[in-house]
């Protein structure tokens, strides 16, 4: 999960809290940015539910079936179909932080 996030260079508009949102610098820093935390642009809405992807803000932002804002990342560099699955299963499976 981690992985990707660096790959597809999120930190480039969320190293400072780019859109009201900091992916972190490291693992454990975008855990405690994202499980459990509310979404600061959407309302009612959590960027990680673990255990539940189709409820967390952040995949479906990825997914592109947020109900706020745009699809990410921005640069329209959207993740491929295996990349989205990663997220998809690492949610689903408790968004564990190892
Ligand atoms: C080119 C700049 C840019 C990039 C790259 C980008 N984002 Fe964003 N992101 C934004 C902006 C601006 C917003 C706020 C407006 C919106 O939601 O469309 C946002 C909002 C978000 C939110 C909502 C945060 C909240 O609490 O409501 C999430 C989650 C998010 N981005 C995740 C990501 C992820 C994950 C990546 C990398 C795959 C990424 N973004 C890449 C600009 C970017």
């Amino acid at each position: 999960m981690w992985p990707i996030i660096q790959a597809k260079g999120c930190s480039s508009c969320h190293g400072t809290n780019g859109g009201g949102f900091s992916v972190g610098s490291s693992k454990s820093t975008f855990h405690a940015n994202t499980v459990g935390v509310a979404s600061t642009s959407c309302p009612g809405n959590t960027r990680i539910v673990a255990g539940d992807a189709a409820n967390s803000f952040l995949y479906r932002k990825l997914a592109g079936t947020q109900s706020c804002g745009e699809r990410m990342p921005r640069t329209g560099d959207y993740l491929n179909a295996t990349q989205l699955n990663t997220v998809r299963d690492w949610i689903n499976s408790g968004a564990p932080n190892n």
